[in-house]
């Protein structure tokens, strides 16, 4: 057993939970009238109301204890001052740094990186300028408006789904097309549909080994010549955003159009380098940076905000709650705005890529539950689907609401709509709709006795089921980058209370290793099939098929 769950704040919190049997959130807000209010934190613009959580002051103070006991605001310092928190790759967690707007140094091996950072800022700004002046054209002379971005995981998931969700800051006539998996079909359709005299192709890969982006990059290396293009002009319309500038440099990047990244920035932490190049490009240099700029004021809120008031720290301690002591196994995100949609699927990797372990930092087992399944997708188009299973399902599956009070253009009705099934759903979940409720509801129905008892215990809803609702004035960068932020700090959080490493991702080597090996047998037809019999005759009827 591991001296997390021997201690005596872990068994304090089990008791806890289990005296919470029983006991309704609808009676506690029927006992309290200022539960709301005392639940209720802001910072950054974003409002964070969580009182429909099953908990209460008792229960709040145990988890901020069980933080003080893992040393949460301790880790926190050695992160943000550049301590070697990734143990297994011996290696800084800053990209924190990469929005550090203090005027402060960061050193990382007693060298302050802040002059490199900013500097890549200045190349990223002037970059984009020259593309969107047109100072910067294609070999024949055209302005470059058509960006084909390519790269996946964090190369790929910031840029697109942070574009995705600021689209009404969009550079009036650039269009930018994100290009991840290696199936063949994307790229084939984007590089259908733009002209390459008109078209920068950004490639983005941290490690430049990632077979999905290096195929990609080379299937439009060779679309740009088949198009007329030649070699002496790819500089003008190919730039790299990587740490490898060796491997850049051997595959024919121009070195003056390599963007820079570091080791101390994790792949899925990457956003605030110049893997973002594509949102600058996407929404002008100003915007971009004003997402950063949001990203630091959540820092500061991070780093100085009193834990009781401190959002990062309350979102993950209520996590912590649901997965450790309530057996929930998944988390959903629900925003309630149609280009945050992306939003659950950024999460996903930065969550399941950071917590998915199963060892903790001591290189021991874990004898308990840890990283949860993050999945989710806009409001209202989950309550026609996976709601049902989250109000009368028989696992708890806590949610997180999120909703812009103003959108660009809006349509006053269409968003009073949108808002009120976003509230509706929170209040349903919490309060449920009791049997005797249901019953009374099928009077004066004409059914007899036994039917409307039948029909209703199928209509009851237990309620009790927590939620958060994350409200922001609106989705603009500064606010959009404080609530990415936030999610990272949440993962944090969570990450050394758990005592696992949340920068390293072994998990994903295997596969890639695999993945290789059967290429192998997949593009050399009379190899021998030496693998378990499955991946044998999986790899025989592709053969077959081709
Ligand atoms: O999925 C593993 C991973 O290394 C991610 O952490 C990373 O964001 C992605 O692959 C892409 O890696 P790279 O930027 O090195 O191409």
């Amino acid at each position: 057993m591991s001296a997390l769950t021997q201690s005596t704040t872990w068994n304090s919190l089990q008791r806890l939970a289990e005296g919470l049997d029983g006991q309704h959130m609808r009676d506690w807000f029927d006992a309290d009238n200022t539960r709301a209010e005392q639940y209720t934190v802001d910072a950054c613009g974003i409002t964070l109301d969580y009182s429909k959580n099953l908990i209460n002051s008792e229960v709040m103070s145990a988890l901020q204890a069980l933080a003080k006991q893992q040393q949460v605001l301790e880790k926190r310092d050695a992160m943000f001052s550049g301590g070697i928190i990734n143990h297994t790759e011996n290696r800084a967690v800053l990209h924190t740094a990469l929005r550090n707007f203090s005027g402060q140094p960061v050193y990382v091996d007693g060298e302050d990186v802040m002059p490199e950072v900013l500097a890549t800022q200045e190349k990223i700004q002037a970059f984009t300028h020259s593309i969107h002046s047109g100072e910067h054209k294609g070999y024949t002379g055209k302005a470059l408006t058509q960006i084909v971005a390519i790269g996946i995981g964090g190369s790929f998931l910031g840029p697109k789904i942070m574009s995705e969700a600021l689209k009404p800051y969009w550079v009036e006539g650039v269009k930018v097309h994100y290009v991840a998996n290696v199936d063949g079909c994307h790229i084939q359709d984007v590089l259908a549909s733009v002209d390459h005299e008109e078209t920068l192709v950004v490639m983005s890969s941290k490690s430049f080994t990632t077979q999905e982006t290096l195929q990609n990059t080379l299937t439009a290396k060779a679309w740009f010549l088949a198009q007329g293009g030649t070699q002496q002009d790819i500089a003008k319309h190919f730039v790299a955003v990587s740490s490898n500038i060796a491997a850049a440099t051997e595959f024919g990047m121009d070195p003056d159009n390599i963007f820079p990244m570091w080791d101390w920035v994790g792949g899925r932490y990457s956003l605030w380098s110049a893997i973002g190049l594509p949102m600058a490009l996407t929404m002008g240099y100003e915007n971009y940076r004003a997402v950063l700029e949001g990203a630091f004021e959540m820092d500061q809120h991070f780093q100085h905000a009193p834990m009781e008031q401190n959002l990062p720290v309350i979102m993950a301690l209520l996590g912590v709650w649901y997965v450790n002591f309530h057996a929930a196994q998944s988390h959903v995100l629900l925003p309630y705005y149609h280009y945050l949609r992306g939003f659950p699927a950024y999460v996903q990797q930065l969550d399941m890529e950071s917590n998915g372990k199963s060892v903790a930092a001591a290189d021991t087992k874990i004898d308990y539950a840890t990283g949860p399944v993050i999945w989710g997708s806009e409001g209202t188009n989950g309550q026609h689907s996976f709601h049902q299973l989250i109000h009368q399902g028989k696992v708890l599956i806590p949610a997180d609401f999120m909703l812009p009070l103003n959108v660009p253009n809006q349509d006053d009705t269409h968003h009073a709509m949108l808002a009120s099934n976003c509230f509706g759903q929170t209040q349903a979940l919490m309060q449920g709709k009791t049997y005797d409720e249901c019953y009374a509801d099928l009077d004066g129905k004409g059914l007899d006795k036994e039917t409307r008892h039948a029909l209703a215990t199928h209509k009851t809803m237990p309620g009790n089921k927590p939620s958060n609702t994350l409200l922001f004035e609106q989705m603009d960068p500064k606010t959009l980058g404080a609530l990415v932020a936030l999610y990272e700090h949440k993962v944090f959080v969570q990450g050394a209370i758990w005592e696992v490493n949340s920068f390293d991702q072994w998990g994903v080597e295997l596969g890639k290793v695999l993945g290789n090996q059967v290429l192998d047998k997949l593009v050399n037809s009379e190899a021998e099939l030496n693998f378990d019999a499955s991946t044998n005759q999986l790899i025989q009827r592709f053969r077959n098929a081709n």
